[in-house]
């Protein structure tokens, strides 16, 4: 500051003390003339730098004023208030358009709107999730726009708290939930997230337990009314009692199954992967092809194939467990004198392959993608009347999941059907010696 002050004082004072070395008196008539001729150029030369200084100030992208004395401090302070100025806005844009592309790139929808509900801005989410256009849309009434007289009255309502769930203006397939958030100046944004897999997990809870339930009250009502009706008798007849304790027995079976089949499948999909070790595949075939004798009591040829001597890595009593369903199911919906061909071998697509081909009364094509769903049934009355729970083949599908194998379904409705496990070479351990290709079902 001082600084500041004292230099224009000591060019004053220099210039009254060379009028006074000049012409010995200030005061008199040209000491005073020279004096003033002086201070009048400095006048001049302040008024000049003035001007440049208001000039650059107007447009301070111009080159930075050069200037000495007063004007060279003064400058010097200046244009370093203006660069740190100049550095935090950058920054500040920088930030912003930071942040903007990221708004853009988010996966959730993003509208901002004014205070008339007209659409501002909008990200690129929104444009798939809304069906909306920036070049076409940006300036329009979102009323207009998304024609729903639920999102109207949601959207004139200014309730923050509540969200909407509503499909998609673009496709009604996907399910979106919308919310609104307050921003400064009236603004506000409307938030739209993609809730289609949410809402199919839980319309998948929701057909499970009212599934489970269904499949339950049966058999337990078939129970509860036999305890009723012994209950209900004056003198409990044994001879009654033991003659229906067979299908109680049944029932009970059942409800054992189901329980069984239903935490089978919550421990396959708790437990990602497998507790793997070799498998001894042949061994495998032939004790299903054993059991599939047994259960067939006759009524069927059954024929074993064993290609190769091939074997797996995987868990061996899951392995089990899903390969005897495709057995058994083949067993059960092939009528009698049908023929079942169990077989482990090399399919036409080159994968080494579990299969089990009946002549049966075969799958009409719309059914198959469905029958790995849980409690999907071709004929809901043939299956439960042979004692099936509906989660046989749902059970196959994960335990093949987590082996990295997957289920082929072949069928000819009228002719029969074929369930191929198909493993990847990565699970297979290949023959060591040639093996025999036919063997008879033992
Ligand atoms: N080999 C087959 N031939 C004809 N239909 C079949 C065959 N295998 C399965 N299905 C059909 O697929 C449905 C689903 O089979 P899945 O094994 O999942 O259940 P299930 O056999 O009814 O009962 P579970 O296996 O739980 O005892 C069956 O109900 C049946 O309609
Ligand atoms: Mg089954």
């Amino acid at each position: 500051m001082l600084e500041f002050w004292w230099r224009p004082l000591l060019f004053v004072l220099g210039l009254a003390f060379v009028s006074f070395l000049f012409y010995g008196d200030i005061s008199g008539g040209r000491g005073w003339m020279l004096f003033s001729l002086g201070l009048f150029a400095y006048l001049i030369y302040q008024l000049r730098q003035l001007r440049k200084f208001s000039e650059w100030v107007s447009n301070p992208s111009r080159p930075p004023l050069q200037g000495d004395g007063v004007w060279g401090d003064a400058l010097y302070g200046l244009e370093k208030l203006l660069r740190g100025r100049q550095g935090a806005q950058q920054k500040v844009a920088a930030d912003l358009q930071q942040m903007l592309e990221a708004t853009r790139n988010l996966p959730d929808g993003v509208v901002i709107l004014d205070d008339d509900n007209r659409i501002v801005w909008l990200n690129l989410a929104a444009e798939r999730l809304l069906g909306l256009s920036p070049n076409r849309d940006i300036g329009q009434f979102a009323l207009y726009l998304l024609r729903n007289s639920r999102f109207a009255e949601w959207l004139n309502h200014d309730d923050y708290s509540v969200v909407l769930n509503l499909d998609s203006p673009a496709s009604p397939e996907t399910k979106l939930a919308m919310q609104l958030i307050p921003l400064p100046r009236l603004q506000k944004m409307l938030l739209a997230r993609d809730i289609t897999e949410i809402a199919r997990v839980e319309a998948m809870r929701r057909d499970f337990v009212a599934n489970v339930s269904h499949e339950l009250r049966t058999p337990i009502t078939v129970i509860v009314g036999f305890l009723e009706a012994f209950e209900d008798m004056p003198e409990p007849d044994p001879v009654q009692f033991r003659k229906h304790i067979p299908l109680m027995r049944e029932q009970s079976d059942r409800i054992r199954r189901l329980v069984d089949d239903l935490l089978n499948l919550a421990r396959l999909e708790s437990e990602p992967d497998t507790k793997d070790e070799t498998v001894d595949a042949v061994s495998l075939a032939r004790r299903l092809a054993g059991e599939a004798e047994t259960m067939s009591q006759g009524r069927h040829q059954i024929e074993l194939r064993i290609d190769n001597q091939a074997r797996l890595i995987g868990n061996g009593q899951e392995l089990y467990s899903a390969l005897a369903n495709l057995v058994s199911n083949a067993v059960r919906y092939t009528p009698t004198g049908g023929h079942i061909l169990i077989r482990w071998g090399v399919s036409e697509l080159g994968e080494q392959t579990f299969s089990v081909k009946d002549s049966g009364e075969g799958i009409e094509a719309r059914h198959i993608p469905r029958l790995t769903e849980r409690f999907y049934r071709v004929d809901q009355g043939r299956s439960r009347s042979t004692g099936g729970t509906g989660l046989g083949l749902a059970i196959v599908k994960h335990v093949l999941q987590r082996h990295q194998a997957r289920l082929r379904v072949v069928s000819i409705p009228g002719k029969g059907s074929t369930f191929s496990a198909c493993f990847p070479v990565e699970r297979v351990i290949p023959e060591l010696a040639a093996a025999p290709r036919s063997a008879p079902a033992t």
